[in-house]
């Protein structure tokens, strides 16, 4: 079956949708996704969108827009990080007019509160600047933008798997689908897509990601021949409900959290003296995980204590309901009387699609564009966020750079028009005779065994803290898994809803990246934000002020890097 939209979406997360929402406002637009849209993973973002609205105390856009690029340690493109933060502001408000039920001051403003590495006067302590709703930030995002372009007539396919985007001499046609529910393979014509296809948090064991989040975007770039930059750049959130990775916002510790050893220290007095609990989360999750090799775990286990205790149960009730309710539920642990047991969690992914500040796909991540092609969210680079991320700057990145693709797109096709480029029927059929050959192949490997193998081996290997001979032995256990999986049996041999199926087919995405995550990471010689290699625990700028560049050309991956865009602020030793 042939589906004919102007503009297709694929992921229904807040970058989707607001893609979906600017681009619907003139023209006719689809989002084909995974899973139903309010079940995307935005929704399971909690504290809040940064915004340096100054709402309750006073804030500035420039010391957002500082605090960004030292939160990146400096890998951040600097035109980028300007966007977002001016962005910022307009881009709250017009949320808060399409009905976000924003938590309001006496007054009855939006609320704001405090989050890792966001900082008054360039660094001097902590400021109020993430608007929030309770915990419930991300959820109450994805259900108004959902709403919107349901009142747009965005046209919604869900459960569809995306398998390949449909490309050639540099033009964007269109994609093919695995209809899940009506088990059919379908191909979507358009003249515009927009990639917002998320993270890709389940390659490792400990993830506070969905189930769902398995890089799959990233997957089908690699096999279109297009680049993926900065893969390294892996962040651990501190605290992630022990044992299980939930996630436990930071706007616990942004409302007054402590975090404890097992002599009930605030440790990280040691590491990070002035902003303590938020510190950035590279840095906290290293402290974290420090105390717990260095036997300062609880009872000498791979966990320290999140203490909320001494803020009070009105306060924990109102403003921390959802994790709460999760420490209740899952670890039978109450907030209100005990401390809560938390680890680093595996939670995003810096890296992704390279794309420029109007969120066009680059084809050879520099300046070379595909016509008709964006990325926007998590799955793509811009790259805001560089090294590491700041909390609450990937909501504002969804919707203000959603927002921007979805601009683009309008722009592109006022210009050039919805007359679509020719299906490439080649191309469909290796597509689906791909998925066959996965369906009907006969092995004796499991999905499930060699998920769990990739997992567990990138939690120990490519984690906080890394170094060239894990690396090399992730780097041979990801080979061995690829070749293993050339023997996967799938059981169920229906069309309909077939998880057997996605399952591999997510399996097959997760080890076509893989491997770059680990060799970009043995490559780059140096500790910046999310990388830490024991081997070369100092950032070299001298080196490696770029970014990693990789692409997937005839079953090689190359490598290749180009410069970090500095505007304003010059790389400088990252103290809190
Ligand atoms: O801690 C949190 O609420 C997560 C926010 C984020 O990743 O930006």
């Amino acid at each position: 079956m042939i589906i004919k939209h102007d503009v297709v979406i694929v992921g229904a997360g807040l970058a989707g949708l607001r893609a979906a929402l600017e681009a619907s406002r003139y023209y006719d637009v689809a989002v084909v996704s995974k899973v139903f849209p309010t079940r995307s993973h935005s929704g399971a973002a909690q504290g809040g969108i940064a915004a340096a609205m100054g709402n309750v105390e006073e804030d500035h856009i420039d010391w957002h827009f500082f605090d960004t690029v030292k939160g990146s340690d400096y890998l951040a493109d600097q035109n980028a990080a300007e966007v977002l933060v001016n962005d910022a502001i307009p881009a709250v408000y017009e949320l808060e007019h399409m009905g976000v039920p924003f938590s309001r001051t006496p007054e009855g403003k939006i609320n704001q509160r405090k989050f890792g590495g966001h900082t008054r006067n360039y660094g001097e302590a902590p400021v109020l600047r993430a608007c929030f709703a309770a915990d419930r930030t991300g959820h109450v995002l994805l259900h108004t933008l959902y709403d919107q372009c349901v009142k747009n007539n965005v046209r919604f396919y869900s459960e569809f798997f995306v398998t390949d985007i449909l490309i050639k001499e540099n033009i964007i046609r269109g994609l093919v689908a695995y209809d899940m529910i009506g088990g059919e393979f379908t191909t979507f014509h358009c003249k515009a897509m927009v990639f917002a296809t998320g993270g890709y948090g389940r390659t490792y064991k400990i993830t506070s990601n969905a189930h769902a989040n398995t890089g799959d975007g990233l997957g089908i770039l690699l096999r279109a021949g297009l680049p993926l930059e900065d893969m390294e750049f892996v962040q651990f959130h501190p605290t992630g409900l022990y044992r299980y990775g939930i996630l436990l916002t930071e706007g616990a510790r942004g409302e007054g959290a402590y975090l404890i050893n097992n002599e009930g220290k605030r440790f990280m007095e040691k590491y990070a003296p002035k902003l303590m609990e938020l510190a950035p989360r590279d840095m906290t999750s290293r402290s974290i995980q420090t105390e717990i090799n260095e036997g300062f775990g609880i009872n000498g286990e791979d966990y320290v204590y999140l203490d909320l205790r001494h803020l009070g149960e009105k306060k924990i009730n109102e403003r921390l309901p959802e994790i709460t309710g999760f420490c209740r539920k899952i670890a039978g642990v109450d907030p209100v009387k005990e401390p809560i047991p938390i680890q680093p969690t595996a939670h995003y992914s810096m890296g992704g699609i390279p794309v420029t500040i109007d969120s066009e796909v680059l084809a050879d991540g520099k300046s070379q564009k595909v016509e008709g092609f964006y990325a926007a969210g998590e799955c793509a680079c811009v790259s805001v966020h560089g090294a590491n991320r700041l909390g609450t700057n990937s909501q504002l990145e969804t919707v203000v750079f959603g927002r921007r693709a979805g601009k683009a797109i309008v722009e592109f096709l006022k210009e050039n028009g919805t007359e679509k480029a020719d299906l490439p029927e080649d191309q469909i059929k290796t597509s689906i005779d791909r998925v066959e050959g996965i369906k009907n192949n006969k092995g004796d490997e499991k999905v499930g065994v060699i998920r769990h193998e990739l997992q567990e081996t990138m939690m120990r290997k490519v984690g906080i803290f890394r170094d060239e001979q894990k690396l090399k032995e992730m780097l041979k256990k990801v080979r061995e898994l690829e070749e293993r999986a050339e023997h996967l049996q799938i059981d169920d041999k229906g069309m309909k809803f077939n998880t057997d199926l996605t399952e591999a087919l997510e399996l097959d995405n997760l080890l076509h990246f893989a491997e770059i995550i680990v060799s970009g990471a043995l490559n780059r010689q140096e500790s910046r934000g999310s990388q830490y290699r024991t081997d070369y625990p100092k950032r070299d700028d001298v080196n490696w002020l770029k970014h990693t560049l990789a692409f997937k050309k005839e079953g090689e991956f190359i490598f290749d890097y180009k410069p970090v865009v500095i505007t304003k602020f010059q790389p400088k030793e990252r103290k809190y």
